[in-house]
């Protein structure tokens, strides 16, 4: 690959995704485009980058960033996140949310589903508490082949062992030949929809927790600064945002602070303003 096409696919993956290619990736851009140069029939990757650099098919453009994309994810991934949405973060909503009895989640980088299907299955367990409201789990992503495996909610034997507890395969799936198919139950809590972070969540509407993790990683600072800046308008006071075990808000943004002793878990910074939830309180106080 000649230096002018790297260029050109680093230049337009940041432009239409935000992902961020340091100079030794060449490897791992062509060995992830090979694949969508011989769907698409070119004779190799150079005529796949030459069609590219001549306005590319809306199809093939949406192909070649979708490709590009790191779909690695697993069930209750890091555990601690989810115990600490079940333990601290959802008494602390049930409270805050009382009056409303409504709670809005947005998994914000959903991949295959498996994040939003752990909130879902933590809900499910403390369904006596929730009982009389309402809970929204929209999961949003910018790859519609992994959103189509998303909402499809079957997974291998491999991914049911990453990280799900056996009571929880047992419970929330059915064995079907090779596939773990997720219950239509646990399903029919999470809305899947395409979202690309780039763009302003502002249509998407208020969130009282988001879940971001293990996509800030692929971006840099600007571009992480103006996505947390665009779901910290999202949030109320009391609002909750989980980022990833590698990621951080600090040195990026001064939106969010995190919660004292709770590793990667954040909410609104003092200050800043938040959008409104009647009979919210203003912050999210631990303890
Ligand atoms: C490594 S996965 C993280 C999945 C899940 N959040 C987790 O922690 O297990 C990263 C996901 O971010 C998505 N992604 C990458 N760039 C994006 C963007 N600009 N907007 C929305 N999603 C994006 C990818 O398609 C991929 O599914």
């Amino acid at each position: 690959m000649n230096v002018q096409d790297y260029d050109f696919f680093c230049k337009m993956l940041k432009e239409q995704s935000g992902l961020v290619l340091s100079k030794d990736k060449a490897y791992l851009l062509k060995s992830r485009l090979m694949p969508v140069a011989t769907r698409w029939k070119f004779a190799n990757f150079d005529a796949l980058a030459k069609a590219m650099r001549s306005r590319p098919d809306e199809k093939l453009l949406r192909d070649v960033v979708e490709a590009m994309t790191t779909n690695e994810s697993f069930f209750f991934r890091d555990t601690r996140p989810f115990d600490q949405l079940r333990t601290l973060v959802l008494p602390r909503m049930l409270k805050n949310r009382a009056q409303q009895r409504h709670i809005r989640i947005w998994c914000a980088a959903c991949s295959s589903g498996q994040e939003p299907y752990s909130i879902a299955m933590i809900l499910c367990e403390e369904a006596a508490k929730l009982a009389g409201w309402r809970v929204d789990i929209l999961a949003t992503d910018l790859s519609g082949d992994i959103l189509r495996r998303a909402k499809e909610g079957a997974y291998s034997q491999f991914e049911v062992q990453r990280g799900l507890p056996i009571t929880m395969l047992m419970k929330h799936f059915e064995q079907n030949g090779d596939r773990w198919q997720i219950a239509q139950k646990i399903r029919d809590m999470v809305t899947f929809r395409p979202f690309n972070l780039l763009n302003d969540p502002a249509p998407l509407g208020r969130f009282d927790i988001v879940f971001c993790r293990n996509v800030l990683i692929y971006f840099e600072h600007p571009t992480k600064a103006k996505v947390l800046a665009g779901i910290a308008r999202q949030m109320p006071g009391d609002g909750i945002l989980y980022l990833g075990g590698a990621e951080t808000v600090i040195g990026v943004s001064d939106r969010f602070q995190l919660i004292e002793g709770q590793r990667g878990v954040y909410t609104i910074a003092a200050g800043v303003p938040a959008a409104h939830t009647a009979g919210a309180p203003a912050r999210f106080a631990v303890g």
